[in-house]
């Protein structure tokens, strides 16, 4: 399927889209969840025509509506089974005023160098807005960063746009929780909360920016570590607890606005 690239610059700066270096594989791992994609559909009503913003693969596309998929990286387009694709940033949309009927963004909006554009964006073409995002912060914290990992605070922190920010920038009315369920099939960070061993795997971890964008020499010792820890059961006798728990409210959040 053709991609179209409406004025596109790759980067802004000739750098090429993270997601097309990182990107590959990602539909292994980031398999869509049902429950996320109920609670998404349900978001967008009676839409009919949607305008996916940081489409990536195209998780959580509604199959039932006429989409069109958005997104900066060829790596990712590429992987996208959809027809409708157009290589462009949020920051910049290449549609009219009103064009659709509703606009999602689905773990995406912390990329945007401009979030506030971004959405604001988002808001001039369609009349409904569906944004899922994580709150920075959020009080629960996963185990593996506050443990193995607490470098990634800093990081995150900075590059997470507060949930403030993004119901301001919509002028949301409702936001909806989604706490992670223990099986939760997509593969972002806090996906394996009660399935430790999958953090060894560095399929899974490629498939998260957040380890992306750490050196390796400060993820390694980490995961050396947590499989030490595992081996040896010290995991276990901090964590007991969380094996009894089904789901845990780590600050993912559905942002609605509009009509
Ligand atoms: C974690 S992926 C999420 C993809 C998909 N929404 C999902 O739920 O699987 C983040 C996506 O945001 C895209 N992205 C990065 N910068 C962007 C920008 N300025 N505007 C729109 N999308 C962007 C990346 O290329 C990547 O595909």
């Amino acid at each position: 399927m053709k991609i179209t690239s409406a004025g596109f610059s790759a980067g802004g700066g000739g750098h090429t889209p993270k997601y097309d270096r990182i990107g590959a594989g990602y539909r292994e791992v980031r398999r869509p969840d049902p429950r996320l994609a109920a609670l998404i559909a349900g978001a967008l009503g009676d839409a009919r025509t949607v305008v996916n913003v940081g489409a990536g693969a195209g998780s959580y596309e509604p199959q039932d509506r006429e989409v069109t998929a958005v997104d900066p990286s060829r790596v990712m387009l590429d992987q996208h089974p959809g027809t409708r694709k157009v290589r462009a940033r949020a920051e910049q949309l290449p549609f009219a005023d009103g064009a659709f009927d509703a606009a999602m963004a689905v773990m995406t909006v912390h990329h945007w160098p401009d979030p506030g554009r971004g959405l604001a964006e988002l808001r001039r073409v369609s009349r409904r807005q569906a944004v899922f995002t994580w709150d920075p912060q959020h009080r629960t914290k996963l185990w593996f960063f506050e443990e193995y990992l607490p470098e990634v605070w800093e990081l995150e922190d900075s590059r997470f746009t507060p949930l403030s920010v993004v119901t301001g920038a919509l002028d949301a009315h409702t936001v909806l929780p989604f706490p992670v369920p223990h099986d939760v099939t997509d593969g972002f960070r806090a996906a394996f909360w009660r399935r430790p061993e999958s953090y060894l795997d560095p399929v899974v971890r490629a498939a998260s920016s957040t380890f992306a964008t750490l050196p390796a020499s400060v993820v390694e010792p980490a995961i050396a570590r947590l499989r030490e820890d595992l081996r040896s059961g010290e995991w276990l006798r901090r964590h007991a607890d969380l094996l009894e728990r089904e789901s845990v409210d780590y600050g993912y959040r559905l942002v609605l606005a509009g009509a």
